[in-house]
Formats: structure tokens, sequence, C-alpha cells
């Protein structure tokens, strides 16, 4: 936390010259589903019964017979014990069977500007033969199951396939390298692969079924590949394993019985990244998740199935995705937009057009993108007829005030309430965000938890810190849709996540929050080596070790430095074998090959090549003198230092030879 005080100083400074304030317009409170402040009363009085509500909500085969278990020595929740449920079949089934077959779930655009539509029951008999062809794979209860695909409609059957036979789902989000889809499937062992020939980005053709066949030279235990056609050039085909998706699936029957899973078997593996080169493999499991999610869609997006058509900008590939794209609002009966490509294609009116096409009526993004269409400015959004937005969502960093009002205005039209929700991979739902026919909201404030989920600002020690002072959010209290254990490493799990506080039982997500005089929560970004860069979460480590492993460098370090649109950008400092200073082509090959061994969004944006890193007596890098470096910020206390001259060399070296992208 030393580490982050003057990096948060200067946040703190940003957000608060905001003084503006938004209380719901009476219009949306009225038919708004939430608007008595007491449901956070009702939750708080008795947490159990308030989630156990919650779970009614969805259809079960079997009653829960207790509402929480906590075992405080393992960390370990057992949510809805003894409950019978499947997810795919709350996703899809009841729905149709409740005679809402022909309501779309998917309208769906293709970057190139083709369309199709799901309806629930088209999505329900598409993810019915594609469990058939995973079982006539030979794909089991229990089994792992890779997925690596762009942000076609057969993505989101994928997952309710795998859900539907009991299969656990691992996605790897379609802009990751074959090394990084290569760890992941060995970390799950997982046993069959659904890819695409390529997808679609920004016009390109992103060739997922070579990078795939690259990560399966080392990954044995994957026995079967499915493989859609999207955009139909030629693929490299081993024949046995690779089965064409029009092949195995459309001849399978369009029936296929639900698994019926226990509340607490596994439903998916998501890996992020943490403070250790190696990604962590975040396990949900079933019937709380599914609680989590679908309460949190339903009331913070104010969700009526009849009248809303929501659009979740993210990918699948990362857990906003997962929970609200297809989990959430599928369980909710949601009709969704999902669109493959970017924001700027053809043009940067792209997303407003889908806007206007689709008569979206709530639109959830990121800051990343909002600072983008700002730096583009208003006639994008100008050029169309938006009046259908009623609701506006922000996810995956804080954002700033400034970009906050202009998402309100600009695109909201100043009538569209914002809430800005704060979430992890680890909490599997939002867990901090305004309700927004109850709550008055202020620019740059996650504002309070959900009913039903306990926070609490404490310094280092655990102790509460009073109304308007900052320290570290904690999570005080178990939640349904809490990541249950690390993939196959539950020491890991304890380690990461409750060694700071455990022992006073509190989750510790690793951000600073500062708590103002009228308890709004304002997250400060991360306390640990992870960075956010567009939203996306890269470990300094993860970088550092992609770095060292080009023959040319001998040692790196890794930290993240301001940016206006990233939010947070890479700038690394790399000592090359030998000592010497790399020219501009070096630097731009160090990058591709960041990007070969992580993926595109991890290439570094700044290069210093230096002889040194300021290390510590015992050989630690100091990681926060680098950052004062790269924000131009006097440099702090450097007594602890080896060698002080390296670190002011580093400075002249970062000022005189700058390497940026
Ligand atoms: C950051 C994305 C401030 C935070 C759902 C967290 C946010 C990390 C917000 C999780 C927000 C996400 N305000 N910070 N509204 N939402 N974050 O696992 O640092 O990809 O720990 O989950 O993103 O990123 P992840």
């Amino acid at each position: 936390m030393a580490d982050q005080t003057s990096d948060q100083g200067q946040a703190i400074e940003a957000l608060f010259a905001e003084k503006r304030t938004f209380a719901p317009a009476p219009e949306f409170q009225k038919t708004a589903q939430w608007k008595d402040p007491a449901v956070y009363e009702r939750a708080a009085k008795d947490f159990e019964s308030f989630w156990a509500e919650q779970a009614h909500r969805l259809d079960w085969f079997e009653q829960w017979k207790t509402v929480l278990q906590w075992d405080d020595a393992r960390k370990a929740a057992r949510w809805f014990d003894g409950g019978l449920i499947n997810a795919s079949y709350n996703c899809l089934d009841r729905h149709v069977d409740a005679g809402h077959g022909s309501q779309v779930a998917f309208a769906w655009e293709g970057e190139p500007g083709d369309t199709r539509t799901f309806t629930y029951a088209e999505l329900l008999a598409e993810t019915c033969r594609l469990a058939n062809a995973l079982k006539e794979l030979g794909v089991k209860r229990g089994d792992r199951v890779a997925i690596y695909m762009g942000m076609v409609p057969e993505l989101p059957a994928a997952l309710l396939a795998c859900s539907r036979i009991g299969a656990i789902h691992s996605v790897v989000f379609g802009g990751f390298s074959a090394d990084s889809l290569r760890d992941r499937i060995q970390d799950g062992s997982c046993k069959a692969l659904i890819t695409q020939d390529q997808g679609w980005r920004r016009g390109n053709k992103i060739l997922l079924k070579n990078i795939a066949d690259d990560a399966l030279k080392a990954s044995p235990s994957i026995e079967k590949v499915i493989v859609l056609k999207r955009v139909g050039d030629a693929v490299d085909w081993t024949p046995g394993r690779d089965h064409w998706y029009h092949d195995v699936v459309a001849r399978q029957s369009d029936k296929c019985e639900p698994e019926k899973m226990a509340a607490e078997d596994p439903l998916y593996i998501l890996y992020s990244s943490g403070t250790t080169a190696r990604p962590k493999g975040i396990m949900h499991t079933t019937g709380g998740y599914l609680t989590g999610v679908s309460s949190t869609h339903q009331y913070i997006f104010d969700i009526d199935p009849s009248r809303d058509v929501f659009w979740c900008t993210a990918d699948i590939g990362w857990v906003t995705g997962h929970s609200y794209i297809v989990y959430g609002p599928l369980a909710n009966r949601t009709t969704s937009v999902l669109y493959e490509g970017t924001p700027d294609f053809p043009d940067k009116d792209r997303f407003w057009a889908i806007v206007e096409k689709y008569n979206v009526t709530v639109l959830y993004t990121a800051p990343t993108a909002i600072r983008t269409f700002m730096k583009w400015g208003p006639e994008y959004p100008k050029r169309h007829d938006m009046s259908s937005l009623r609701l506006l969502g922000s996810v995956g960093e804080p954002i700033n005030p400034e970009a906050w009002i202009w998402y309100s205005e600009q695109i909201g039209g100043g009538r569209c309430p914002v809430v800005d929700t704060w979430w992890q991979t680890e909490t599997g739902m939002i867990m901090l965000s305004p309700l927004p026919g109850i709550t008055k909201t202020k620019p740059g404030s996650a504002t309070f938890p959900y009913p039903g989920v306990f926070a609490d600002v404490v310094d280092q020690s655990g102790k509460s810190v009073p109304l308007g002072g900052g320290g570290y959010i904690v999570i005080t209290k178990p939640w349904p849709a809490m990541l249950r254990t690390l993939w196959g490493d539950h020491e890991r799990y304890l380690a990461t996540y409750w060694s700071k506080f455990g022992h006073l039982g509190y989750y510790f997500p690793a951000d600073g929050c500062k708590r103002d005089e009228e308890g709004y929560y304002w997250l400060l970004g991360r306390v640990d080596d992870v960075m956010n860069v567009s939203g996306h979460r890269i470990s300094t480590m993860e970088v550092e070790s992609a770095f060292v492993d080009h023959p040319m460098v001998a040692e790196s370090a890794v930290v993240s430095k301001k940016d206006d649109i990233t939010g947070e950008a890479i700038a690394a400092f790399v000592t090359l074998k030998g000592g010497g200073i790399g020219s501009k082509e070096d630097a731009d090959n160090l990058r591709k090959h960041v990007a070969s061994k992580i993926g595109a969004f991890a290439r570094p944006k700044y290069i210093t090549f230096t002889p040194d890193l300021p290390k510590t007596r015992s050989g630690k890098i100091m990681r926060r003198l680098l950052r004062d470096v790269m924000e131009n910020r006097p440099l702090g206390d450097t007594t602890t230092l080896a060698d002080a001259t390296v670190v002011k060399n580093i400075a002249d070296l970062a000022q005189s030879s700058p390497t940026e992208e």
C-alpha cells in the first residue's frame, strides 16, 4: 500500500473535483424494479434469507437444505447445499416451456455486417445439438472443455452446452496467444477444445485454428477439437482429432436432457492474472453463481424482459461476458445484442449504429471505450437516434468523473442513469453499484455494496477506517457467486485472498478504496502488481517473464503508467545481455515478442533500455521508483537501494531515449 500512496493521492484529487450528484429521475423511478431503499435493511438483517429469496428466482430440480455453510479454516463456502440445478435449463428450457420460445435471445451482428438472430427456442436447440456432439466425442460430466473463439453466436451455445452435460468450461479469450492458450489448457487438463477457423477483428482475420494448433502441440490432454467455420479460409487438419462443427453438431438431436447438478458442482474455470507469472484458474460453481448474476443483472440494470434490449459490449472471453452476456441475461430471459467486432469498423460510429438498429435500451461498457469515444468526438454518436437508451453501465476500471459525465450526456442524452459497477473475476457478480431507482449517484463512485453484500474499508491491520478515510476494500461476509478455489491449488487461493485479513474473515480484493463522508465507495485501482490496461488485467510478472524469454534480454522490470485512454499503459525497463542500449527496432521486436507470448493486448507501450535496474541490497527490484520515473515524479526514498545512481541514470534514459509506441 505504501508503494501506491502517491499514485492514489493524484487519483483522489481528480475524483473529487466533480461535485454534482444525480438523484433517480421520477420518470425512471416510476417503473423501476427496486425503488424502496428498505431492500438494503432487509438484506442486512438476514442476508441468508435475502439470498434464499433470490435463489427462488431460479428453477431447481431439488430445493436446497441449507442456504450457507462456511468452513472458516478452508475459506470454503457451500451455498444452497443439497439443491439440484442446471444452468442451461435455467437459461433456456424454462423460458421456452413458459411460452417464450420465439423471443429473441441474441440478435447477433457480425463485424462485416452479416446478422443472425437466435430465439430462445433456437438457442436451446443449438445448445442441445452441441451438447450431444460433445457427448458423442466422449466428453463427460466433470470433464474440462476449453473454448477459444471469437464473438460468434455459437460461443454462448458452447458455454451452455457444457453446463447442460455438467462439463466444466474454460473459456480462453480469443486475443490470447498460443502459449497462453496452452498454459490454460494444461492447467485444467482439458479434454476437448471448441474453436473456429478464423475470426474477424477490425477487418483482419484472426487465425484462431492456427494458433490453437500451435497450442495443441503441447497439450496432450486434448482428445477432440470441434472447429466452427466462420470465415472460411483453409485450415490445417488433424484427422481423428479435429471435427467440423457443421458435421458433428448439425446431425445431432436437438433434445438433450440437462444433467441434474449439485449447487456446488463446478460450472467453469476462468483464468485471471495474479501477481506471479502463472495465471490463476478461478473456479465458480453453479447454484450460488447463477443466483448472484441473475439477481444483480435484473436489479442493477432494471431489466424487464418484455421491454429491454440489453447490450454488454465485453467479450465472452472475460468474466463480464460470462456473467452479463451469458448467464445473467439468459437466466432473466433477456433479449441481448451480441457484436463480433470493434467499435471503429468500418467507422467510429459502429456502436451507435448498433444501438439505433436494435433499439438498445441498456448499454454496459468500459471506461476505456468511453474515453476513446470522447477522443473521437461527439459527431459519431450524433449521427444516430439513440433515444431507445434508458440506462448505462460501466465496468472494468475506475471511471473518471469527466468520462462519467460525457457518457451520461453524450450517450445517455442526460436522461439515463449511469451505474458504475465494481467487481472482479473472483467475485463472479457485481459487488458495488448504484441501484438506479434508489441511489443518488456521484460521478466516479461505484456508490454502495449490493444488498446482501458486505464490504468495509480497512487499514493495514484490518481496522475499519472512519468515513472520509482511505485504505483497502474488503468483503466481510461470503456471497453466493464468490470463487470457491483456484483450480487445483487451494493453498494459493488461501494465500492470495485470505492471508491478509482472513483471520478477520475478510476477503481481500487487492483494490484501494476511499469512503467519503456519506459512506460512498470510491475505488482507486489495484494495490498489488496487477495492471489494468483497457480493463484487461495483466500481471507485471507475466510481462517480465515474456521479456526475459527473449534471447536478447537479461532482465526486465515492468510497471504501469497512467494513460488518458487505456487507464494504465505498460512501461517496461529492459536490460539487454551485454548491457547495451537497444535501438527502436529492438524495442519493436521485443513488443512483438511479448504480444506473441501473451496476446496483443499486452504489448508494452513504453520500453526503456537500461544497463541496470534499481534494486534493494537484497536484490529486490524497486518498482515504486520506476513508477515515479514514468510519472515524472520526484524520486521517493532511495536510501534502501544498493546503488542509488542507477535510478538517476534510468530517469535520464527514460527522458532522453523514450521508446514509445
Ligand atoms: C478493476 C472485471 C474501479 C478493479 C469485472 C478490480 C474496477 C479489477 C471496476 C477486476 C470499477 C473493475 N471501478 N475498478 N467499476 N470494475 N475494476 O477480474 O481493480 O477483469 O480488482 O473483472 O478491475 O478485473 P476483472
